[in-house]
């Protein structure tokens, strides 16, 4: 549950990052329009008024002139004078009634009309520029300016608007751009709010089904309800899969059993038949020809009877083994009992010491924190016994077969999978023989399957160290490189 959980918040988090981010890009790039928005937006604003006050100005000063020049008085000094001084005063009225300011100058220097000092008057007019609108920072108040010329009179004319009186309309601006940009992150919260629990919530439902191994029923939003039953098919559809393919193992493994069976049983009893018929055809010969049996006759017959003896014997050990491998459940009886692994590792290394080749070397290595396991000590010291053999065949040319003990703690999910967590007393045998491929190293635990000639093996030897360990409650893993070597790790439970 715990993990669903985690799952789900990383899920969520998944989601809710990138649309953040995205959101707060869009924000960004909004905001920096929005301001360009603002900038051009009152540069135009201003630019116009400039050219309209311009324009009005350029009217009155025009009125003059021509009024002077209608009335012929444009040669007469004092009476140009006047018309220029009222024409100033005039601009200046224009000036206050639309709250701009102005400067007048003529040919560039004489100060005709001044905005507040003289000093001030001489920032502006340095920062003005001809027929643009460009701006000044007094007092930290920021300008804008528009100077142009009555040419008739060679006055310059300066217009001067303080920013100030934008300023609201800017504040109004961003006001409307910031509450627009709230309620729009609020509804996207909203909207990722919802769309979280809507994916989490479907996605939890499968997820947790999966989980307990049960086929989800997600019923709702389509895609979620499409997608939990295609999962609930696909389930099934594997569960039929399994019950068929488990019906042909099962199928091949008796097809398998009863050839290797009839293969091995068959072979017997020709031994067994064909000596007995020599036996009796020797004995009926005698009898007919009514002689006493001689020395001779005598080995050659005792020969017969102990091959039928061997055949025999074979017969009834695979007899044995076959009814080994039927054991299913756990061990009962006398022979079960405490088994001291290590005891048992040490006298099997004493053992196979003595009976290998002596081009073997045979090493046991103990952990002694060990503790007594239960469970059968002769059928694990032969399950210990059959997979030292198969080495001992591995290495004709001689090597090294090492049989080491020590706990081990599986924790979690391990690399084999059906091994369950738990505290295990692990046998490992490790041998420096030939080795298998994979093709072989998954069939080796079949009943009946070896490599080995007919006389040599008939492959029950590891299917009996399976169902010896599986009786145990234990784990069988064999991991094998071909030309290096094969490693088999028995797994007991501690119980
Ligand atoms: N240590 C090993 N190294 C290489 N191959 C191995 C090893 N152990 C088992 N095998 C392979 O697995 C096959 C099956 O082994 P298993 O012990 O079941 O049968 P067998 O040894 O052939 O016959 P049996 O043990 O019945 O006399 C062997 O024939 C061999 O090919
Ligand atoms: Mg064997």
């Amino acid at each position: 549950m715990k993990d669903i959980k985690h799952i789900t918040n990383k899920l969520a988090f998944r989601i809710i990052l990138p649309v953040s981010i995205l959101v707060l890009i869009a924000g960004i790039i909004l905001y920096i329009f929005v301001l360009r928005y603002i900038s051009d937006f009152t540069n135009q604003h201003i630019k116009n008024e400039f050219l309209w006050a311009w324009g009005e100005i350029y009217t009155i000063c025009d009125k003059s002139l021509n009024e002077l020049l209608k009335t012929n008085d444009i040669d007469n000094e004092k009476i140009v004078r006047i018309k220029k001084g009222l024409t100033i005063s005039s601009i200046e009225d224009f000036l206050h009634q639309n709250r701009l300011k102005g400067i007048i100058t003529e040919n560039k220097k004489e100060l005709l009309s001044c905005c507040n000092t003289p000093e001030k008057s001489r920032i502006f007019i340095d920062a003005a520029q001809a027929n643009t609108v460009s701006s000044v920072k007094y007092d930290g108040i920021e300008y804008y300016t528009y100077q142009a010329d009555f040419e008739p009179w060679s006055w310059q004319i300066i217009i001067i608007k303080d920013s100030t009186a934008y300023s609201s309309l800017i504040d109004k601006v961003k006001i409307s751009y910031l509450s627009t940009g709230i309620s729009l992150t609020l509804a996207g919260l909203l909207i990722l709010c919802y769309l979280n629990r809507a994916v989490k919530y479907p996605i939890n439902n499968i997820i947790t089904s999966l989980k307990a191994n049960k086929q989800p029923e997600y019923k709702g939003i389509y895609e979620f309800e499409f997608l939990s039953n295609s999962v609930a098919e696909m389930m099934e559809e594997r569960q039929r899969m399994i019950k068929h393919i488990m019906e042909e193992q099962k199928l091949k493994g008796i097809r398998i059993l009863a050839s290797g069976v009839a293969h091995n049983f068959n072979n017997m009893l020709v031994g067994v038949l064909g000596y007995a018929s020599l036996l009796s055809m020797k004995l009926e010969n005698a009898k007919r020809e009514n002689r006493l049996l001689k020395e001779e006759d005598l080995d050659e017959l005792l020969k017969c009877t102990k091959t039928i003896e061997t055949s025999a014997q074979k017969a009834s050990t695979l007899a044995r083994e076959l009814s080994g491998l039927s054991r299913k459940k756990m061990l009962e009886g006398d022979s079960v009992g405490p088994v001291d692994i290590n005891k048992l590792v040490t006298e099997m290394q004493r053992l196979l010491s003595d009976t290998f080749p002596k081009n073997i070397e045979v090493i046991a290595i103990t952990d002694n924190n060990i503790p007594v396991i239960t469970g059968d000590g002769m059928q694990l010291e032969q399950a210990l016994l059959n997979i030292a053999i198969n080495s001992k065949d591995a290495m004709p040319d001689g090597g090294k077969l090492t049989i080491q003990t020590s706990i081990a703690d599986i924790k979690g999910k391990s690399k084999y999978h059906y091994l369950k967590p738990g505290r295990y007393a692990a046998v490992q045998i490790r041998d420096t023989g030939t080795g298998m491929d994979e093709d072989t190293l998954n069939h080796i635990f079949e009943p009946f399957f070896t490599t080995k000639p007919v006389d040599k093996g008939t492959g029950l030897g590891l299917a009996t160290v399976y169902s010896i360990i599986k009786a145990h409650d234990g784990y069988v893993i064999a991991e094998s490189t071909p030309g290096k070597g094969s490693l088999f790790t028995i797994y007991l439970p501690i119980k």
